[in-house]
């Protein structure tokens, strides 16, 4: 039983490249990825698992190329929201900072052609000869700035979307109240019509059908 799931823990740890918001900068820099988000209870998830571990090993090792997973009911959960992951399994490919959605087919013969085809070298720092002029001339105005400005720059453009977020968040808070009250104002409105004598007329309607019937 013990020797099952040590060889069970072995099979698993020879795959997994599991990615987490800890590692995940580590492990995709330079890359180009493809990117399996998923759930461990997710039946398509269970399907998917087994061609995509044969992909995770063609790939493992490789120098520019990575395929992983993140779980998204454990440590990979904030990627899944970063990433805007709504259902399982997703697939999302590139740039790890810029991730595409894959919606080509989920057999081992698409993946496999999808990842010799489309992904490699990519546009990045060290691979300035894949970049267009406009991402060339990007790069090297990001250059110029230096570290320390650079890094006031990512400040800013960090706390401006946090405050994008808390703005939303309010906003839909504000849309809650607005909800309730309209509910609120209409529940009044309907109790008030039938305070009216609805339903004593409903019951007078009956009655009276009723005796037209008899006639
Ligand atoms: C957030 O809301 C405030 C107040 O309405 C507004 O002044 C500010 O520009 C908003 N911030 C962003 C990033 O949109």
């Amino acid at each position: 039983m013990k020797a099952a799931a040590l060889l069970l823990a072995l099979a698993a740890s020879t795959h997994a490249t599991v990615l987490t918001p800890d590692n995940y900068d580590d492990l995709t820099q330079d890359k180009s990825v493809f990117i399996k988000f998923f759930a461990p209870w997710c039946g398509h998830c269970k399907k998917l698992k087994p061609t995509w571990d044969i992909l995770i090993d063609e790939y493992k090792g490789h120098k520019d190329i990575l395929v992983a997973d993140v779980d998204c009911t454990a440590e990979g959960k904030p990627l899944c929201d970063a990433n805007g992951v709504k259902g399982f399994p997703t697939l999302k490919y590139g740039d790890p900072s810029d991730l595409q959605d894959y919606q080509g087919g989920r057999d081992e013969k698409d993946l496999k052609k999808f990842a010799s085809e489309k992904l490699g070298p990519q546009c990045g720092v060290k691979n300035l000869d894949l970049c267009s002029d406009e991402k060339k001339a990007q790069i090297a105005s990001f250059q110029a700035m230096g570290a320390e400005k650079l890094g006031e720059f990512i400040g800013e453009q960090e706390a401006k979307i946090k405050e994008l977020n808390e703005n939303f968040s309010k906003q839909v808070e504000d849309l809650q109240k607005l909800y309730e009250g309209y509910m609120k104002d209409k529940e009044a409105a309907e109790a008030a019509l039938k305070g009216q004598g609805l339903g004593l007329a409903k019951a007078v309607r009956k009655s009276l059908e009723a005796t037209t019937d008899e006639l």
